[in-house]
């Protein structure tokens, strides 16, 4: 057995998962599932590309009109406008494969990789799996989740390779604005990294417009774009987590090739039919993006006016983005989020993540608001009663 695979442990969330999947109807505030279904004409295209013989071996970094596709529309939406051909687009197998391939691809054994703490635990394997070494730096709460800038300066050393950056974040719904992505970019220059950008959330933002780090690395020399390697997914912006496709985009032609090599070596491409379907996604009505947002604007709102109601947790200010809520838990838990967590599953039937998972905070549990309105409410009137303190 491989020694690395061995030392890679499930996350929590599969402890929580598991005993709320033994309950009548659980409140699923833990996944982050959307609980809508893919579009129609998604489903429809990738129907059609089956009964088109779509069904053969495609390139292995994509279909063109796809790879077409993306790079318009990272041009146009996410101002990344600077690629300069298809091979600077990458089709991956959602968006995890796209940031696993990416690691991959830049590190060597020992080189370290600043990450956000809390930070979506995935991401972490991802890095040490390439070989890297995990630079933990905290998100600030008063900041409404984004990093103290000098903080970070401070944490890079001559190992440092590259900076993973996730804006909307999962977990605590945190937004970077252009400034951060600004003065990250200069140390990026300075110290000759990369920045890993993850955007899966990019159309689930509610009171700003997402920005993509490439955008604002156009105002930096060549060689600091080039180093900017952004990763995408459709799973959250067209509810498609099951049919797995995302991409990644980087103007950086050595990148481009050993990602190749990543993708040929592993999966040969993603299946066709599905990349019909994301071309269907990226061309097609974009209505159902806004439509998606709005729903989920109103289940942060109902989700954050009800915390306000508990003794149970505290949350100052509404996530700006993603589908997460990042909430501190009360002095009566003493420090343990996972009493919480089980609190709220025995007596509720409620999910929750503890911080614990997302590196050791054992102060703030995650809810997620990507289920049904439905189960928000009833989850939140669960809470609204529990104002007695705990023994
Ligand atoms: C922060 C973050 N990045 C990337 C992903 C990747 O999603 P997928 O592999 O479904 O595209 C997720 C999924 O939950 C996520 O939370």
């Amino acid at each position: 057995m491989n020694n690395e695979l061995r030392d890679v442990i499930f996350s929590g969330i599969v402890s929580v998962r598991d005993r709320l999947l033994q309950l009548d109807d659980p409140l699923r505030l833990e996944s982050g599932e959307p609980s809508f279904d893919t579009p129609p004409h998604i489903k429809e295209a990738m129907v059609k590309a089956i009964h088109d013989n779509h069904t053969h071996y495609a390139p292995s970094t994509g279909i063109k009109p796809l790879k077409e596709a993306c790079l318009k529309k990272v041009a146009g939406k996410n101002g990344i406008d600077y690629l300069d051909g298809l091979d600077k687009v990458t089709v991956t197998n959602g968006g995890m494969h796209a940031l696993y391939c990416s690691f991959r691809t830049i590190l060597n054994p020992g080189d370290e990789v600043i990450i956000p703490q809390p930070n979506w635990t995935a991401t972490a394997w991802m890095v040490e799996l390439s070989g890297g070494s995990l630079i933990k730096v905290p998100l600030k709460a008063e900041l409404q989740y984004r990093w103290d800038l000098n903080e970070l300066k401070a944490a890079v050393t001559k190992k440092t390779r590259a900076i993973l950056v996730n804006s909307p974040h999962n977990p605590t719904g945190g937004v970077m604005t252009r400034s951060d992505y600004f003065e990250l970019l200069k140390i990026a220059e300075k110290h000759d990294l990369y920045i890993v950008s993850d955007e899966a959330y990019e159309d689930i933002i509610y009171e700003t417009e997402h920005i993509s780090a490439g955008a604002v690395a156009r105002d930096f020399p060549a060689k600091v774009r080039d180093k900017v390697i952004s990763c995408f997914t459709f799973s959250k912006s067209y509810a498609m987590t099951g049919w797995r496709l995302g991409y990644v985009c980087c103007n950086h032609q050595p990148f481009a090739d050993n990602l190749k090599k990543m993708i040929l070596y592993t999966i040969n491409g993603v299946s066709t039919p599905t990349q019909y379907g994301g071309l269907a996604a990226l061309e097609g009505d974009q209505s159902c993006i806004t439509e998606m947002r709005d729903v989920y604007r109103q289940r942060r709102d109902i989700l954050f006016d009800g915390i306000q109601k508990t003794d149970l947790l505290e949350c100052k200010t509404p996530p700006g983005g993603a589908f997460y809520l990042y909430a501190s838990i009360t002095d009566q838990w003493k420090d343990s989020a996972w009493d919480l967590v089980n609190h709220l599953i025995d007596n509720y039937s409620m999910g929750s993540v503890p911080g614990d998972i997302f590196y050791d905070d054992r102060k703030s549990i995650r809810f997620s608001y990507a289920c049904e309105t439905d189960m928000i409410r009833r989850a939140i009137a669960n809470l609204a009663g529990d104002k007695k303190p705990v023994v």
